[in-house]
């Protein structure tokens, strides 16, 4: 029966449609945005190194375990993970995975839209050339009195998510997939341009030193944590959306492989990325750790002092957004997925009720900067809270119920059946990884997020 069961929203063309897709999904505001400065706040190349193992024994056998549920299941995450369930004589409440899921991608989505808006602003006003000759105090100026304006960013995000509804409502192939088509290949050629351009500063290799030269003295216990946390959020995992789009893949595919090539290019691209911005900000006499604002603090003074600064600026914008558009995309689509199957309703439907859900939830994000930075529960403003509860809670809880359901709970023969891996060694590997190495990596960083390593 597992054989049979087709998604009753499409398939992918071909499996590099797939790649393409779950690699547009997991290249993000989180390889461009985040990994440099959490890498730069963490010391660099040490982190770096646990970066990759995290992503080694965690982010890989995860990623197969979840392109294989969705592959099996074909619904969205939660009727898939029932269905499976039931298929095996497990008990049916494992679908709450699917529904954890199904609400951090809605969670995130809200605040996910409202960063890559910034970005979209970002893009004109280094168009219009507002950074050239600043200096960090009238650029730092500039930002606040962007984020302190709710009518603006409440504007971006608008038009991001209207973007991502039109999007997402022409389906699987004409909209997912054909938007990715383009988008993903222009993201990189722009990303080369901007290496390129790094390169002739002068101090490419102070940023490959930084990247790649190990000092461990500079790594803390929380370093691994933000490494392993980093590592989920970077390869979109335990939200459904690589298990969504893992109900697309045509059957014959192979899961790992699939796997492998989208851990190398998302990796291939948070790496370039450092390559192209801490040569750019050393060469200005920058602090590559300056947190979240490296981006659109930091990064705006190079761009205003460098020569065609205006240009490559601009550039650097509109590939962040191109980057975090695809993210959007395979953020919506487990919702819109459960809403077409749950209330029986069509994809444009489905799309515009969880658009504007979204849309009405990344208000609070909004607010969270201007009107109301004060605390909205446990100290924390509503974007803060949201962050926390997602990407700490969520995430980790997710993804080691996930992985404890492939491999503990379904019989072995399903899940070496639905990998195409009967017989090989490579299975194995993934078996016992998942089930002795992967959980107990996810309880540590999930522990440690609570709180509870504190002191050692
Ligand atoms: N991986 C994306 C990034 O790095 C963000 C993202 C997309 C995501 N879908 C997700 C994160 C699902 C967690 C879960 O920016």
């Amino acid at each position: 029966m597992a054989e049979t069961r087709q998604s009753i929203h499409g398939q992918w063309t071909s499996r590099f449609a797939f790649i393409l897709a779950a690699t547009g999904a997991a290249v993000g505001l989180g390889n461009i945005w985040k990994f440099p400065y959490i890498a730069g706040e963490n010391g660099g190349g040490a982190f770096v190194l646990v970066y990759l193992l995290c992503i080694l024994l965690v982010g890989g056998p995860l990623l197969m375990s979840e392109i294989l549920l969705g592959r099996r299941g074909r619904q969205n995450p939660i009727n898939s993970i029932r269905s499976i369930a039931k298929d095996e004589n497990r008990s049916k409440y494992w679908a709450v995975i699917g529904l954890m899921g199904i609400v951090a991608s809605f969670l995130i989505l809200s605040y996910y839209s409202v960063i890559a808006g910034w970005a979209l602003d970002y893009v004109f006003k280094s168009g219009m050339g507002q950074f050239a000759g600043q200096n960090a105090q009238s650029i730092d100026a500039t930002f606040d009195k962007f984020i302190a304006n709710p009518w603006a960013l409440i504007f971006w995000h608008t038009i991001i998510i209207g973007f991502t509804v039109f999007v997402v409502a022409r389906g699987v192939q004409k909209g997912i997939e054909s938007a990715v088509r383009f988008m993903f290949p222009l993201m990189v050629v722009l990303l080369l341009i901007l290496v390129g351009y790094a390169m002739d500063t002068g101090y490419f290799f102070k940023g490959v030193e930084f990247l790649f030269h190990p000092d461990f003295a500079k790594l803390t216990p929380e370093g691994f944590l933000t490494a392993l946390g980093h590592a989920f959020f970077t390869l979109s995992l335990a939200t459904g959306s690589i298990m969504m789009y893992g109900a697309y893949v045509p059957k014959q595919s192979s899961i790992a492989t699939a796997a492998i090539w989208i851990i190398i290019a998302d990796t291939a691209v948070a790496l370039i990325s450092g390559l192209a911005i801490f040569p750019m900000v050393f060469a200005n006499g920058l602090v590559p750790s300056a947190g979240p604002g490296l981006i659109f603090q930091t990064l705006p003074i190079a761009f205003g002092q460098m020569g065609f600064g205006r240009i490559f600026g601009t550039l650097f914008f509109i590939m962040l957004v191109i980057a975090a558009f695809t993210s959007a995309i395979s953020l919506l689509e487990p919702t819109v997925a459960w809403l077409m199957e749950r209330l029986k309703i069509m994809r444009l439907q489905a799309t515009i009720f969880a658009g504007i859900g979204i849309w009405l939830l990344g208000i609070g994000t909004v607010l969270s900067f201007n009107a109301m930075p004060g605390h909205f529960l446990f100290g924390m403003n509503f974007f803060d809270f949201l962050d926390y509860l997602t990407a700490n809670i969520l995430l980790p809880l997710g993804g080691l119920l996930m992985i404890i359901f492939t491999a503990w709970v379904l019989p072995r023969h399903t899940t070496e059946d639905e990998l195409n891996m009967k017989g090989k060694v490579y299975y194995r590997l993934w078996l016992y990884g998942s089930r002795f190495i992967t959980p107990f990596a996810i309880l540590v960083v999930f522990l440690g997020s609570l709180g509870l390593f504190n002191g050692f």
